[in-house]
């Protein structure tokens, strides 16, 4: 009797061991594939919980009224401030620390509105006087749709307006980065972080059912062709490839104007965000699809048009190719001179583990 049940608890605490062995294997194999982390920051994340305020516009018409007369403000929309990626910590980078990594270099934005959303989330954090101010000139033209260039705080910021990626300026760009380096392309002009946007939604606004898929096939290839190196973080050992790609957004379909509706169907977007799901991991690792988790299921994360992201959603946004370059330029200068000791070697998404700690 109490044989068998020796047996019995041996069995178990083998079990148990086993388990726990295979866990530290899958951990380690996830570790190998992703070991700074760099691949967790651009794949999947979440906003922490979020109570919805109590005071509702519609039904608590006369609380709002209070508040106002009293010269209150209303209860606040949804904060975007923190976004978690799963398994690392993600900085919120300041003005200083984006001056500290890219001061003196230049960042190129590529694509369409969406895009530029994202070059004027950088130039607002940068100098906010300097984006309003920018905003409204570029808005009052007929056409705003056209590039855009300015040095603020020594970060050149450059956007090229080019919704279908296959532009003159921006294939040159890309020349830069191409493997084995380009002949005519001189490395001096290489910019420093590129973040370009997907074609997938012009592609399926403008092109017939047996088109848009090839065509946002044939636009993506252009841009991953340089994405062949996995994207690691900053440091000794140069990567210069910090070339990434926004996936194709998914609109926040029941506010879309009817024309619109049609063409950006959900199996269409669903069947080009799986082809960018399908390409090579090194590749995947520029691809920054938790801009989608970021708004997907999140009714407060969109504008009226369904398309357009929340300014709030937007500075999220361009956190995560910040982190992406300059974490291991931030994180390896000496402790004195470390600008930002939240940081850290062993939680902080894309860096390289610090052995003199
Ligand atoms: C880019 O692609 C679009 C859509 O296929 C096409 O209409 C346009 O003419 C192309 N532009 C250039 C410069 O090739």
């Amino acid at each position: 009797m109490f044989n068998v049940g020796h047996g019995a608890v041996n069995t178990a605490v083998r079990l148990a061991a086993m388990l726990f062995c295979f866990g530290l294997i899958l951990q380690a194999l996830s570790n190998a594939a992703d070991p700074y982390r760099c691949g967790a920051l651009v794949r999947h994340g979440s906003w922490p919980p979020y109570t919805p305020p109590k005071i509702n516009p519609a039904a608590d018409y006369e609380q709002l009224e209070t508040l106002q007369r009293q010269g209150r403000d209303p209860p606040p929309a949804r904060p975007f401030d923190k976004w978690e990626p799963a398994g690392c910590r993600m900085h919120e980078y300041s003005r200083e620390d984006i001056r500290a990594c890219l001061g003196g270099k230049r960042v190129l934005f590529v694509g369409d509105s969406t895009v530029r959303v994202l070059f004027f989330a950088a130039l607002t954090r940068l100098e906010h006087e300097a984006a309003e101010w920018l905003l409204r000139t570029t808005f009052i033209e007929r056409n705003p749709r056209h590039d855009l260039a300015i040095d603020s705080e020594t970060v050149q910021l450059q956007f090229i307006w080019d919704p279908w990626l296959n532009s003159t300026t921006f294939l040159e760009e890309m020349n830069h980065f191409e493997p084995g380096n380009s002949k005519d392309a001189d490395p001096a002009d290489k910019p420093d972080l590129v973040i370009i946007g997907s074609a997938g939604l012009w592609a399926a606004r403008n092109e017939a059912d047996n088109l848009y898929f090839d065509t946002f096939c044939a636009s993506t290839a252009r841009v991953a062709r340089v994405m062949g190196d996995a994207v690691q973080p900053f440091g000794k050992q140069k990567t210069d490839n910090y070339v990434f790609l926004a996936p194709v957004q998914i609109p926040r379909y029941e506010l879309l104007l009817p024309g619109r509706a049609e063409s950006l169907s959900p199996e269409r977007i669903a069947r080009m965000n799986n082809y960018l799901g399908s390409l090579p991991p090194a590749v995947q690792s520029h691809i920054m699809t938790a801009y989608n988790d970021m708004t997907y299921h999140v009714p407060e994360a969109y504008e009226d048009t369904g398309l357009h992201v929340a300014d709030t959603v937007a500075e999220r946004w361009i956190d995560i190719p910040l982190n992406a370059r300059c974490n291991g330029m931030l994180l390896e200068r000496p402790a004195s001179e470390q600008p930002v000791p939240s940081m850290s070697h062993s939680t902080t998404c894309c860096c390289r583990p610090s052995f003199f700690c």
